[in-house]
């Protein structure tokens, strides 16, 4: 991700190729905690590496989860790496409400109702960095996951310990 992926903001101050590691690792703690494969693992990992990759703004700029998933699609093909249609949906709809995204999802029908889990644990992880934004940065009741809620301290502790770092 930091050498090969293009970021269409580099100098985001919210969106940053940090942001998208943390919510790998993020995604990839719930995933294991809910017991997913290693290919649904990688789904969500390549999700996470790709999800803000096409933001014009800071702001909620709807539309860059289609057009990074357009991205990712074509990444794929131009550097013959295996495809897959979860990690295209749940970039896709990541900027969507949950009504939206659930129901694009569920009527998709390239798409197994895992799907849907996988969906509701990457928008989990990406809502845990809202930390970044400040103590109130998330209302945890938005949570869809148990394993998320038990990840709440850990994801202000990851960012904690980030901003020690870099001091
Ligand atoms: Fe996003
Ligand atoms: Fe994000």
């Amino acid at each position: 991700m930091e050498e090969k992926i293009e970021f269409w903001l580099p100098d985001s101050e919210w969106h940053t190729k940090a942001h998208s590691a943390r919510v790998l690792l993020l995604t990839l703690l719930i995933g294991h905690q809910k017991g997913l494969s290693d290919e649904e693992l990688d789904a969500l990992g390549m999700a996470a590496i790709f999800h803000d990759s096409r933001r014009l703004d800071d702001g909620i700029d709807k539309g860059h989860g289609s057009r990074a998933a357009e991205y990712y699609k074509d990444y794929c093909s131009k550097n013959d790496l295996s495809y897959n249609t979860q990690t295209y949906y749940i970039t896709y709809y990541h900027d969507q409400d949950d009504s939206v995204g659930l129901l694009e999802i569920a009527k998709s029908p390239s798409l197994s109702e895992r799907a849907v889990l996988l969906y509701q644990i990457f928008k989990d992880a990406d809502a845990l960095d809202r930390f970044r934004l400040g103590p109130d940065g998330l209302d945890v009741k938005f949570l869809r996951t148990e394993e998320a809620h038990r990840l709440v301290d850990f994801a202000k502790y990851l960012l904690q310990k980030i901003s020690e770092t870099n001091e």
